[in-house]
């Protein structure tokens, strides 16, 4: 197992490019299922989940090959097996998006139902509801999901809340079936209008996206199509975030401004001079100590709980006292434990976090739990007094392309090492 070893101090300064996004490339590559063909895939982010969701699909018949560091060559021809193993989706949940690219592709799935994560329950009631509107027969057999859609047809389809991975099964679903389906309070991300532009380019008839309801006139048949991933905002925003702490002068290349605007503004609050220009974000922090600003996690558009522990992160050198609520998952504070090894002041009470900003961070060694907690604990480290060593960075390697090169490459101290003291 690895670790990082981070010497705090640094103002981080120069320029620094985001790779494709995570969230967006995983529908993407299960959506290839949906017709048999070649496809091109590019702006990959070379992450673990990707890995894992290459393997995935692997098993079900593909053949996916790097053509280019970030480019990929799926060959979709050999698709024959419906059935998403234990084995692979216990290690990723979003292996779930195989469900509906099955259904839509081959009309049966059988996939292995995900359990409980690190950052709360994630049930997928609301994607079997969905599929049982477009005339799934849905049942739980020894562990697994088992669909069958012998007759496909549009239905309208009423989320209880805005799920991102319930709204894409439900479109890779409904893009082949017969009539029209409606999703009603459909999630708005970015990364799901990213899908509905690639179902689109292989043909599919889609309306409304980016809104909360979208329409799907089923077609009788799909094209591939080659592809590139939008830049992953949440990537982009770690950099903001880091820049935030370090008082650093950086500009972030290759992103998409508008998907952050929440957590620009935000930022901005807090005392950040963040400067939209093209497809790049210029961003600066002068003052000594952020301003303390309050945040609520909300689905997109408003503030991503993708990028809450980051932000925190950053509040514990506030001037002032922040008050920073989950509102999306149950159990996603177990930072502020951490945080709190570094000298934090963080008072957790349900599902807000009471943050008194400190002078001070000093570096300690701590531990991730999940993929945005380790970003927040290498945040922290960035400013801190000291050393500060994270251990269990696998997680990070889910959902960061050489996040320790990139911070290096803006002058942070940061160095990956092994971890003798945890197993392997
Ligand atoms: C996706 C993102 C994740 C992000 C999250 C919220 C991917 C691969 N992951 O996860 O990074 O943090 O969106 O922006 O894109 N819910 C139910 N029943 C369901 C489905 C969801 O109750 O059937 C609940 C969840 O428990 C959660 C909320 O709805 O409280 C939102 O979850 P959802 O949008 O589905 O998240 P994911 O798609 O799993």
């Amino acid at each position: 197992m690895d670790k990082f070893v981070i010497e705090g101090g640094e103002r981080l300064a120069g320029t620094v490019r985001v790779g494709g996004s995570k969230n967006a490339v995983l529908p993407l590559l299960a959506a290839t299922i949906l017709q048999k063909g070649i496809y091109t895939i590019g702006n990959v982010p070379r992450l673990r989940d990707v890995n894992t969701m290459i393997r995935l699909v692997t098993l079900l018949g593909v053949r996916a090959e790097w053509v280019d560091k970030n480019r990929l060559r799926i060959d979709t021809t050999g698709v024959d097996n419906h059935v998403a193993p234990y084995e692979v989706v216990k290690e990723m949940r979003a292996s779930v998006l195989v469900l509906g690219s099955l259904i839509g592709g081959m009309r049966k799935a059988t996939v292995s139902y995900p359990g409980g994560c690190a950052i709360g329950e994630r049930p997928i009631n609301l994607h079997l509801q969905g599929l049982a509107a477009l005339g799934c027969e849905v049942a739980i057999r020894e562990g697994y999901v088992d669909v069958t859609a012998n007759a496909l047809k549009g239905g309208r389809v009423v989320f209880d809340a805005p799920t991102v991975g319930g709204t894409e099964n439900i479109l890779m679903a409904a893009v082949t079936a017969k009539g029209e389906t409606v999703i009603e309070n459909a999630a708005r991300e970015p990364e799901v209008i990213d899908l509905v532009r690639m179902l689109k380019r292989m043909g599919a008839k889609i309306d409304g996206e980016g809104s909360d309801t979208i329409t799907i006139k089923g077609v009788r048949s799909l094209t591939p199509c080659d592809y590139d991933v939008i830049p992953d905002r949440i990537e982009a925003g770690t950099f903001l975030a880091a820049c935030g702490i370090t008082r650093g002068n950086i500009v972030i290349e290759g992103c998409v401004p508008h998907h952050l605007k929440a957590v620009t503004d935000k930022l901005r609050e807090a005392g950040m001079d963040i400067i939209e220009d093209g497809n790049s974000l210029r961003a600066a922090m002068t003052k000594k100590r952020p301003f303390a600003i309050d945040i609520k996690t909300t689905p997109y558009p408003g503030f991503p709980t993708d990028m809450q522990a980051q932000t925190m992160a950053l509040m514990c050198i506030s001037k002032g006292v922040s008050a920073i609520t989950e509102t999306i998952f149950e159990n996603r504070m177990m930072h502020a434990a951490e945080l709190r090894r570094m000298g934090a002041d963080v008072r957790v009470i349900g599902n807000t976090a009471i943050v008194t900003g400190k002078d001070m961070l000093s570096g300690a060694k701590v531990m991730a739990t999940d993929l945005r907690a380790s970003a927040s604990l290498i945040i922290a480290g960035l400013a801190a007094y000291g050393t500060t060593e994270v251990s269990r960075i696998y997680h990070i390697d889910r959902g960061y392309e050489a996040i320790e090169e990139k911070l290096k490459g803006l002058g942070a101290k940061i160095s990956r090492r092994k971890d003798e003291g945890m197993g392997s």
